[in-house]
């Protein structure tokens, strides 16, 4: 079979993606969730069996606050990989995204490579994928072609901008307000990797999605991985731009944000997983590291690690001295002076 344009790039954003995991040349923007210390709780006062990971979003309870983040699909190769992942999120008991599936409704041979999720994983909880610019009727294909309990929506102005052949209009509010009021799922607006600001938050409290994936930098970085695919033909270098996953988190909470938080981008360890539920995330997701475990090792060893995270959390938790995600959010923490710098340039920006 032929490669459309669009299969071929999906193929490529998964070697190219996985390759700046495997080679460890993410690049850090701001504040790191190494400049976020835990202090430590002397007289816990609790036991490890007091605490509770689940978290409920959507009316759903999620057994774990962790799950596999939207990237493949719409190629035979990305089609494997979707299957593979819905195994893992299967046995360990997780929520996963689909990538985009823009290209299965111009494309149907490629529907397959969503619906595989469906047929590995009959009872997950999962979540269809397409860009921000796709009316109702889409959303609702998207949703049926996996039975989706959510959809993502994902806005990517740097990404498109970065891309030669990328959009270069972006009007999209009206359009996700109509796909919110209509929807019959959940719709969780998201960033792919570049953060969101304080005013970009009060937006969407406005429009009341059913939860922000806040998308922040310090994982995998598509303004990287966008050059490299156009061999650095691309007319601008925005590599070390956005707002990082630490610092979007802590900026949501300045702008009030009311609405459910789901925290992406650079999660690579149960540890940053605990830092983001900390910092206010309700639900965490790691796409670029799961990947890369995934491909330069195997299943087996994903669902190890995944199994392994899930062991730590109850842990972690009881050094903290939290027994939910609530008391860990009111756990004490030290911030670098990087953090405390953006921090309180964040509050004067208040208006
Ligand atoms: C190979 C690859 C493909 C991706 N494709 C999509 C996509 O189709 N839709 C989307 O919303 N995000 C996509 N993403 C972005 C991820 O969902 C996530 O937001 C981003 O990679 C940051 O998380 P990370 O640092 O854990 O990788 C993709 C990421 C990777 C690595």
């Amino acid at each position: 079979m032929t490669k459309s344009t669009q299969t071929h790039r999906k193929d490529e954003h998964l070697s190219l993606g996985t390759n700046l995991w495997r080679q460890d040349q993410n690049i850090n923007v701001g504040a790191t969730f190494e400049d976020v210390r835990w202090i430590p709780k002397t007289f816990p006062e609790m036991a490890v069996r007091d605490v509770d990971t689940k978290t409920t979003l959507f009316n759903h309870q999620f057994m774990w606050p962790f799950y596999i983040e939207a990237m493949t699909g719409g190629s035979e190769l990305t089609g494997k990989i979707n299957g593979q992942l819905a195994s893992v999120a299967k046995t360990t008991n997780i929520a996963m995204a689909v990538g985009s599936q823009s290209i299965a409704l111009k494309e149907p041979d490629l529907v397959e490579s969503f619906k595989i999720v469906r047929k590995n994983n009959p009872d997950g909880f999962l979540f269809a994928n397409l860009g921000a610019d796709h009316p109702i009727k889409n959303v609702r294909a998207a949703i049926d072609m996996i039975d989706a309990n959510a959809i993502e929506l994902h806005v990517n102005v740097a990404q498109e901008l970065v891309m030669a052949e990328g959009d270069r209009e972006f009007y999209w509010l009206d359009n996700i307000a109509d796909v919110i009021a209509k929807s019959p799922v959940p719709v969780i607006i998201k960033e792919v990797g570049f953060g969101m600001s304080q005013s970009t938050i009060k937006i969407l409290n406005k429009l009341q999605p059913a939860a922000i994936n806040i998308g922040g930098a310090n994982g995998t970085n598509f303004a990287v991985i966008e050059r490299r695919r156009l061999r650095h033909q691309s007319t601008i270098n925005i590599d070390n731009f956005g707002l990082s996953t630490v610092e979007t988190l802590i900026s949501s909470h300045i702008a009030n944000n009311h609405l459910p938080l789901i925290a992406t981008g650079g999660i690579k360890s149960v540890n940053d997983v605990v830092t983001s539920l900390m910092l206010g995330a309700d639900l965490v997701s790691s796409a670029g590291y799961i990947l890369n475990k995934l491909m330069s090792s195997n299943q087996t060893l994903l669902i190890e690690e995944l199994e392994a995270w899930q062991a730590s959390l109850p842990l972690l938790y009881t050094l903290l001295g939290a027994k939910n995600k609530h008391d860990l959010q009111q756990t004490e923490r030290l911030y670098s002076d990087n953090l405390s710098n953006f921090i309180s340039q964040q509050k004067s920006n208040l208006s």
